[in-house]
């Protein structure tokens, strides 16, 4: 393993002295120069392709960036996650989401609990003793299964999902609810988180009935009066926990079966993550472009369009994910960075988003590099992807424009794409992102499976909850 501070790798000093050379160049001449450049920068995974045709290097770029990734000792380090060992040293844990969706080569305890999953959640379809399930968790225990619901839910449920600590929030959830035909889910690693222990407390005294727990604190679940509990493991992060059985409320809303798929999407991925050379490696090129962007070209935001109402939570999902994972500025020796980690990930739906904020996509002051997930949701959706794509690439071509008309072109983006979507498709979708923020918090040499930034907040808050001021 590489430890020395990554400013002093041999290959970032080729990285820079390369970047140099790409100051000037432009996507439209690079286009007109080579017409196999749209074939070249593409890479396939499992029912996907990733066209980074449009983002601003070549393929010495992907070469000098893989052997960055190579000299900070990525294979090693992606052999360790994936087998389980630690890789999260300031807890001393593993980060072994793989696991949890690794089919008959999971654990025997991940089997078990899907199997109890999937008794549940046939129960609360078929029995109909429920009409309404509401989810009280936040970040990790929250926006996974919120995203998959949302995109998935076939209706044999009514799954809602509380996570602010204003009670407004709980009491949309509980609109038109009765006390005996509601199921709350209280998933919580940890079972202390303030917010969603409040909203189970307020939801007892609203008059329910049952409670499941998703936990690693069996033991608080049981004494707060859950009827199930169903176990997270320390080696499973609340940002990779959607794997799990803080993704029953999903299973709840869209069915086991789909579920099912949506582990069988993720395992795809981690065989194509495991076994691809970086320059065909879906997720490593992901990683690769991105720091590309934020180390060498100097983009400080990275804006995530979905073009499907079905993902419009994606771009939250991926905030957590990519946030709370790389927005970190020690490295793993303790030293201060003096390099650039996570950008701030932003986004919305497509094509909504492009009559609120593409406007600075394509004339503002900022460079901001953009993923365009195309679902196949309709001829419309993905003209309007293309054209959004070739836009920020190309500009307009008519020289003679006044300047407030023209739009200058050279920003970058890249383009997921998907023959459409189903719950396979999300699961390879997720991993994609999972393995891409693993990748750069190996090159940037942070700690992406810690969160140490949030805990400040919370004793504040708590300390001026016990003596306000
Ligand atoms: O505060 C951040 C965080 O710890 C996330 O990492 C986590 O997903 C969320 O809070 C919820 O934590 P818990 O599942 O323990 O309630």
């Amino acid at each position: 393993m590489n430890t020395a501070p990554l400013l002093e790798c041999h290959a970032w000093a080729n990285l820079a002295h390369h970047a140099e050379s790409w100051r000037q160049v432009r996507l439209a001449e690079l286009f007109a120069g080579d017409g196999e450049r749209a074939a070249q920068l593409a890479a396939e995974a499992p029912g996907l392709r990733y066209d980074y045709s449009r983002q601003r290097l070549g393929a010495m770029t992907i070469r000098l960036l893989a052997k960055l990734a190579a000299e900070r000792g990525f294979a090693a380090r992606r052999e360790a996650l994936l087998s389980g060992k630690v890789v999260n040293e300031t807890e001393n844990r593993a980060a072994w989401h793989t696991a949890l969706r690794a089919g008959d080569a999971a654990p025997s305890e991940v089997r078990e609990t899907l199997r109890h999953m999937k008794d549940l959640a046939f129960r609360a379809r078929n029995e109909k003793r429920f009409d309404r399930v509401i989810n009280l968790g936040t970040g990790g225990s929250d926006l996974g299964s919120r995203l998959l619901a949302d995109a998935f839910a076939d209706g044999a449920l009514d799954v809602r999902f509380a996570a602010n600590a204003d009670p407004l929030d709980l009491s949309r959830a509980l609109e038109g609810a009765s006390p005996q035909r509601t199921l709350f889910i209280v998933a919580s690693k940890t079972f202390t988180t303030q917010e969603t222990i409040a909203n189970a407390e307020a939801a007892k005294r609203w008059g329910a009935k049952t409670f499941y727990a998703v936990t690693a604190n069996a033991a608080a679940a049981r004494a707060f009066g859950a009827a199930e509990v169903l176990p997270l493991w320390d080696w499973v992060g609340g940002r990779f926990s959607v794997w799990s059985a803080a993704g029953l409320a999903a299973a709840l809303a869209m069915g086991f079966e789909k579920f099912e798929e949506f582990l069988a999407g993720g395992r795809e991925i981690d065989v194509h993550f495991s076994a691809e050379s970086p320059e065909r490696n879906v997720p490593v090129l992901m990683a690769l472009v991105g720091i590309w962007n934020a180390n060498f070209l100097g983009a400080a935001t990275h804006a995530v369009l979905p073009y499907s109402s079905a993902l419009r939570l994606l771009p939250a999902y991926l905030q957590q994910l990519e946030m709370e994972s790389n927005g970190k500025r020690v490295d793993r020796e303790g030293r201060e960075l003096e390099y650039t980690t996570a950008p701030v990930l932003w986004g919305a739906e497509g094509t909504p988003s492009q009559h609120s904020f593409h406007q600075l996509l394509h004339q503002g002051t900022q460079l901001v590099p953009c993923d365009f997930i195309d679902v196949s949701a309709g001829e419309v959706l993905s003209a309007n992807l293309r054209a959004q794509a070739d836009a920020l690439a190309f500009g307009t071509q008519n020289a003679g424009l006044p300047p407030h008309l023209r739009c200058p072109g050279n920003r970058p983006s890249s383009i997921l794409s998907f023959g459409s979507l189903t719950p396979r498709g999300l699961g390879r979708l997720i991993a994609l992102y999972e393995h891409k923020v693993f990748t750069q918090g190996v090159v940037w040499n942070i700690d992406s499976f810690d969160q140490w930034g949030v805990e400040l907040g919370k004793t504040l808050a708590k300390e001026l909850l016990e003596k306000p001021r």
